[in-house]
């Protein structure tokens, strides 16, 4: 309990994470969560925190630590407290609307980058989200001409604003389903992280999923229908010989594979993340597609 003195004077940041550390004690990540929120209530960051460990944090400030530290004890994401997150060291603003990138999906960033030499390519990444995908693309190619398009015009807002941020001239941004979302032109390649938890899974209830938009993760048909319109549609949006990849579940690669093969893709190739799952998905567009 404080007196007056210390609630005028203010709280010693230490004794703050102190407390922070055992309210969040349950969660693995405890000491750098109660840092990061609270390096965001005083608008410093960790090298602060370190060096000044008896800085004096007033009442107000504390009011709001404490409510971020209870959004967290009850599960929201951090990505979405702090309205920021790293995908492939790009600092990327995030919201409710937006899924929050996954490491994994960084694979899909490498495979899409080695897939195709350095030239002048078109690429369209299909529900763009904060526009992770897509951005990642364009700063390591920026000859390539991207195409990101989402459904949901809050995610493509985000996007945008995460473009205009970093400074990325060479993404232009589309709202619509899939491919419908596309210019009339042919692509060099399509990516997509699209949504593939099917409804029952019960991954869907913890570790933050009930905080994003279940639009962005729930799919139909064991969660591979999403999939499975966007390789119907893919190929008349492919340049002969163009690369669809597609991220997915750790247990769907084989489905995906047939789903690709099903659509006459040709080389269809699952590849592996860092975990040894099955992740990623891609195929070429055979030469007999309309
Ligand atoms: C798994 S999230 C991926 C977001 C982002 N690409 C990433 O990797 O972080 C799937 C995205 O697809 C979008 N989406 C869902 N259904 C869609 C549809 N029918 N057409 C276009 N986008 C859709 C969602 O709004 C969401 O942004």
């Amino acid at each position: 309990m404080q007196n007056s003195d210390s609630l005028q004077q203010g709280q010693k940041l230490s004794a703050l994470l102190k407390q922070a550390r055992c309210f969040l004690a349950e969660s693995d990540s405890a000491r750098l969560d109660a840092e990061l929120l609270l390096a965001k209530v005083l608008e410093k960051d960790s090298v602060f925190l370190r060096t000044w460990p008896d800085f004096l944090v007033d009442e107000e400030l504390r009011e709001k630590y404490a409510q971020l530290l209870a959004r967290r004890k009850n599960g929201e994401p951090i990505a979405y407290l702090l309205g920021r997150w790293e995908f492939w060291s790009l600092p990327l603003h995030v919201n409710e609307h937006t899924l929050v990138p996954r490491p994994e999906t960084e694979l899909l960033v490498e495979q899409a980058l080695s897939q195709l030499p350095n030239g002048p390519y078109k690429v369209a990444d299909l529900g763009t989200g904060s526009g992770a995908i897509a951005l990642a693309l364009a700063t390591e190619r920026p000859n390539w001409q991207l195409w990101a398009s989402d459904f949901s015009a809050e995610a493509l807002e985000v996007a945008r604003a995460n473009a205009a941020q970093l400074n990325v001239m060479n993404v232009q941004f589309g709202e619509g389903s899939w491919c419908k979302a596309l210019p009339n032109q042919r692509f060099h390649m399509i990516v997509s992280n699209p949504p593939y938890i099917s409804s029952d899974d019960p991954h869907l209830k913890g570790d933050g999923l009930p905080f994003e938009p279940q639009s962005a993760l729930v799919a139909e048909k064991n969660g591979l229908k999403d999939i499975i319109d966007i390789a119907e549609q893919a190929p008349f949006k492919l340049l002969d010989d163009g690369w669809l990849m597609v991220e997915h579940g750790a247990e769907q690669g084989e489905a995906v594979r047939e789903i690709f093969l099903s659509q006459q893709f040709r080389c269809v190739t699952t590849l592996r993340d860092l975990s040894g799952m099955e992740r990623l998905t891609i195929g070429q567009r055979g030469k007999d597609h309309a």
